[in-house]
């Protein structure tokens, strides 16, 4: 046993050093800048990242073209050279689309051969004049077979543009990922597998958002990895991509650097799937890590880890906030290295509190 683990140490060590030379991109140590959090890209510690996606870009409806708010244009244009400044190694990608951009205009655009031209010409465009490395999809949620059919002719016939700009204009290609949900499946509405795996340098798994008080009156563990009896966890999420064929070296797992806040019906029923009269804190119970700690801090709130859930809570009084912190973060890089996946991402990186969390994910990563 102790022999043969000395030769595998004595094989694998040399070989991956020099897969990190050769190829440089075998893994993924990522967060998203949210320009709606007004946090100062200045400010982003980035040696703590191999990426950074610049988040959001807009599709224009009309045109059918991707493009940056007025408000954003400075930030985003000199988004590159700024987290560059302190490692000049991250690369950046232009995330285009989120949450709070229409799915429909994403749809309408990927239903015709000259608008998904118009979009993937304009997206090419902006990342070289702003300096981007890559380009990121963010259509939540394609929803229907043929929406989910015509994302796998935008995925193919970008990935062929990219190539093709490369080759005409000697440059590095740009980068193409996408941010998908948690599963292979859109609940009924299964993802085009084949075009992401021919397509996509990586997919980022959004693995959270599982529990909030806009969707569950119960708490729960928001980012769970593990939660046994249901198709609501990281790993389920992360299973399902692999058995549908996408390899596990294209695979980036989300977790969130913010947490959802309840308040109780019962102080003393503080597990997780506990009653509450819905969010606490906030309109919508979404608090950042750092006001988390602050919370914790200013109440004395009681802290519990859950590790076979793999979540973190804490509560005083009424209030409940589910969410990651160090522990649930270093347990999830392990499941990353342990699975062979590509990386892990955070959404989004100025809710962290002073590096806290980008720091033990960069740091169990690295170890
Ligand atoms: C950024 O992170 C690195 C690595 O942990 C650390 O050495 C450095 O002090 C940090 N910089 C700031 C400004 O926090
Ligand atoms: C919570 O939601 C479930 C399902 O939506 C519903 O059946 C139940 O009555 C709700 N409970 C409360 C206390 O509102
Ligand atoms: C904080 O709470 C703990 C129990 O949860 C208690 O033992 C301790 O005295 C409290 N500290 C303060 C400063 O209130
Ligand atoms: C962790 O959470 C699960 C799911 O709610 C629960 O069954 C388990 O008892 C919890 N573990 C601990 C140690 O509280």
């Amino acid at each position: 046993m102790a022999a043969k683990r000395l030769i595998f140490l004595f094989f694998s060590f040399p070989f991956l050093l020099q897969f990190h030379f050769a190829a440089g991109q075998n893994s993924v140590k990522a967060a998203y800048w949210s320009a709606g959090s007004e946090y100062p890209v200045s400010s982003i510690n980035s040696t703590l990242f191999t990426h950074l996606f610049c988040a959001f870009a807009d599709l224009n409806s009309q045109t059918n073209q991707v493009t940056v708010a007025p408000a954003n244009q400075a930030r985003f244009s000199s988004f590159t050279s700024t987290v560059r400044s302190k490692n000049p190694n991250v690369r950046t990608l232009l995330s285009i689309g989120g949450g709070s951009s229409s799915p429909a205009a994403f749809a309408s655009m990927a239903s015709q051969a000259s608008s998904r031209k118009s979009f993937i010409d304009s997206s090419i465009n902006i990342a070289r004049s702003y300096n981007f490395h890559g380009l990121d999809l963010d259509w939540e949620y394609p929803s229907t077979p043929t929406e989910m059919n015509n994302l796998g002719l935008l995925l193919n016939e970008w990935r062929t543009a990219v190539n093709n700009e490369a080759a005409r204009t000697g440059t590095l290609r740009l980068l193409l990922s996408a941010a998908f949900f948690r599963n292979s499946d859109y609940y009924t509405l299964v993802y085009p597998i084949t075009a992401i795996r021919n397509s996509l340098d990586w997919i980022n798994v959004m693995a959270y958002d599982f529990y909030g008080p806009g969707w569950s009156n119960v708490t729960g563990p928001p980012a769970a990895l593990y939660n046994p009896g249901t198709q609501v966890s990281g790993n389920y999420g992360i299973r399902s991509w692999i058995c549908s064929g996408i390899p596990e070296n294209k695979l980036v797992l989300g977790f969130p650097f913010y947490g959802y806040a309840w308040t109780l019906v019962n102080p003393n029923n503080n597990g997780f799937f506990a009653p509450t009269t819905g969010a606490a804190l906030t309109p919508g119970g979404d608090v950042g890590y750092g006001q988390i700690r602050s919370f914790i801090a200013q109440n004395n709130a009681t802290e519990v880890y859950n590790e076979t859930v793999v979540s973190n809570y804490c509560f005083k009084g009424t209030t409940w906030i589910g969410y990651d912190d160090t522990q649930s973060i270093r347990a999830k890089v392990t499941y990353c290295k342990q699975n062979t996946l590509l990386g892990y991402f955070a959404w989004h990186v100025g809710a962290d509190d002073n590096w806290i969390l980008s720091r033990t994910a960069s740091q169990t990563w690295g170890s």
